[in-house]
């Protein structure tokens, strides 16, 4: 066959189930979910330990990794869901945003398994994919809602019209929130990543003991920056270049204190802005999805705004707010919809998607 050959007629399935493959940074996951949107399986194999000693995901290590654990990773969910290859209706897989090598890796996966097995490929948009987890953990229509999207990557605020449809309403202007978070924890001594090692450290700080700014807060744009926080953080640890004034040294109480200081301000902004959106549409439900969305005083500030503002809050469930195949169940929509990729799909690594 025609490789390139997309004319293979396809049928649209009512049942059944689907593999969905995410390779777009530095996690290898594979899922098998159901049309009813049951994760039946869900493999995340983590590449942490590979990029920690350098403090970020160094892209080339991470398609080398992704190569060599994509096969593994999708076996193994095709095992654990107690399905064979040939029970598949379709295979979904993330094109964009992520690193181009690591996104081509789970890409190429996806279309050799498609071809093969002669059903159709379904192409997910990862930061939808975070929101939609949202959506599959409530089990019914969560939308319209306004969609807080917060990663190691992006910081999106969106209009969620409807699964499929969405509108950005801003972003951050430079660093997201979880890079913040890992350049913060870097300067503190803390590991790679640096969200889980600010969230532990601050539990025993003060959070009021070192004010840091909220940027753009009072600022009418729904946009975010953040990387003067982690500049304001660099100064508290190491002192202001040419200022003769000492810094206390880095004891574990001021770390502490530092990484709650931190970890307030950033959960200030991102809450305040979502308050901000959710007046601004008229909304009164509000997810949140990304790996940032896995920290608790998050997750608890804006749990105390929604129940302040009758604002209905649907969080991802932790276990898939870090990178996953679970969350790719939005590809069931797409596939309904008939909406499924031609074989020379590719992929678009920096995507940044008004609609
Ligand atoms: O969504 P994700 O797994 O990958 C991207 O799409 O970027 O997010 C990873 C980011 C990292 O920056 C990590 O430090 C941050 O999420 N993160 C957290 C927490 N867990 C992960 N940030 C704050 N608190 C956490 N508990
Ligand atoms: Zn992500």
């Amino acid at each position: 066959m025609n490789y390139c050959d997309d004319s293979q007629e396809v049928t649209t399935p009512e049942n059944g189930v689907l593999l969905a493959i995410e390779s777009s940074c530095d996690e290898t996951a594979a899922a098998v979910i159901d049309r009813g949107l049951n994760v039946l399986s869900n493999v995340v194999s983590s590449q942490t330990a590979l990029h920690e000693r350098f403090g970020g995901v160094v892209p080339e290590l991470a398609s080398r990794a992704h190569l060599s654990r994509i096969l593994p990773v999708i076996d193994e969910a095709i095992r654990d869901a107690g399905v064979a290859l040939t029970d598949l209706s379709a295979v979904a897989v993330v094109t964009e945003p992520g690193l181009v090598g690591s996104l081509l890796v789970g890409l190429t996966a996806a279309k050799a398994l498609a071809v093969v097995l002669r059903v159709p490929l379904v192409a997910v948009n990862h930061l939808e994919a975070h929101l939609f987890a949202c959506r599959m953990a409530a089990g019914r229509d969560i939308f319209p809602a306004v969609g807080l999207v917060v990663s190691g990557g992006h910081t999106n605020l969106y209009d969620c019209v409807d699964a499929g449809r969405y509108e950005l309403l801003g972003a951050t202007i430079d660093d997201a929130a979880g890079e913040a978070f890992d350049k913060a924890a870097r300067i503190l001594g803390l590991p790679y990543p640096g969200g889980p090692a600010i969230e532990a450290a601050a539990q025993t700080g003060d959070r009021s003991a070192i004010v840091f700014p909220r940027p753009l807060l009072r600022d009418d744009r729904l946009d975010f920056s953040f990387s003067g926080l982690k500049t304001a953080v660099l100064y508290q640890a190491r002192g202001i270049p040419g200022s003769q004034k000492k810094v206390p040294p880095l004891t574990e109480q001021r770390v502490a204190d530092l990484a709650a200081g931190f970890q307030e301000a950033v959960v200030d902004v991102l809450v305040g802005k979502c308050r901000q959106a959710l007046v601004r549409r008229g909304y009164q439900r509000l997810c949140l999805g990304g790996g940032v969305a896995a920290n608790s005083r998050l997750r608890a500030r804006l749990a105390g705004m929604a129940a302040k503002t009758e604002t209905e809050l649907f969080p991802a469930p932790r276990e898939y707010c870090t990178d996953n195949a679970a969350m790719a169940g939005i590809a069931w929509e797409r596939l309904i919809r008939g909406e499924t990729a031609p074989l020379d799909l590719d992929v678009t690594p920096g995507l940044v998607r008004r609609r």
